[in-house]
């Protein structure tokens, strides 16, 4: 299916799966069957104490039963206000097949074992980006921070992860996914945590 295309047939109830990330699983890997371009881009909101919304894109990195984990610096405006507030929405946007999935959660920092697996794991140079950067802070000399990188990345046995940065994990109470379909028809199907298990809910859209 194309861009221009919308979905036909109405997804019934009785295929979609028990589970939610067994269901974000299946539309993920049928996106990125679809060649689509940075599929595991999210869009990551977070309020901090002054309840004002702000949202920018972070890569999903790994997907475990416990959630979404994204990588980024503690002491960002983002980490700033999940330490003010631990909750977060997530919003994935797949063209490709033109779907839209929402994620709500409590948010926490992951393991240090994650965390330095993932910093080992990076090419050199952003890692040692990382390692200087003041992520969200004013930036008044940026040759000179590149500069910095540079020569620092040519030390490696310098570059390991610093405190500041490391992985974050969302854990998921609500999923949503949307479909679209002709004729403003779109399918929407909730998740909600009801006990140990999941309930589903088809939705207006
Ligand atoms: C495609 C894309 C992927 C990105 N991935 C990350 C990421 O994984 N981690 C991150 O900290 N910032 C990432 N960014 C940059 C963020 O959108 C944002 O500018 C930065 O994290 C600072 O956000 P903040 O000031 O709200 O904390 C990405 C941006 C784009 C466009």
């Amino acid at each position: 299916m194309n861009f221009q295309k919308a979905r036909k047939n109405m997804i019934n109830e009785s295929i979609m799966k028990e589970n939610p990330f067994d269901q974000f699983n299946l539309w993920y890997n049928e996106e990125l069957e679809s060649k689509s371009y940075l599929p595991d881009a999210m869009t990551l909101s977070t309020v901090g104490a002054d309840m004002m919304p702000s949202s920018r894109i972070v890569f999903m990195k790994i997907l475990t039963e416990e959630g979404f984990i994204f990588f980024t610096n503690y002491r960002s405006k983002k980490g700033r206000q999940l330490e003010e507030n631990p909750k977060a929405s997530l919003l994935f946007f797949w063209p490709r097949l033109i779907r839209q999935v929402r994620v709500e959660g409590l948010v926490e920092r992951c393991s240090e074992q994650i965390s330095d697996d993932y910093f080992n794991s990076r090419p050199l140079p952003s890692r040692a980006a990382s390692l200087l950067s003041k992520q969200s802070e004013p930036l008044d000399d940026k040759e000179a921070f590149d500069n910095n990188v540079k020569r620092l990345a040519e030390n490696e046995e310098m570059v390991t992860r610093p405190e500041h940065w490391g992985g974050y994990v969302l854990k998921p109470q609500l999923f949503e996914f949307w479909q679209n379909r002709e004729h403003r028809s779109h399918d929407r199907f909730a998740y909600t945590l009801e006990g140990p298990g999941w309930k589903i809910t088809r939705l207006y859209p």
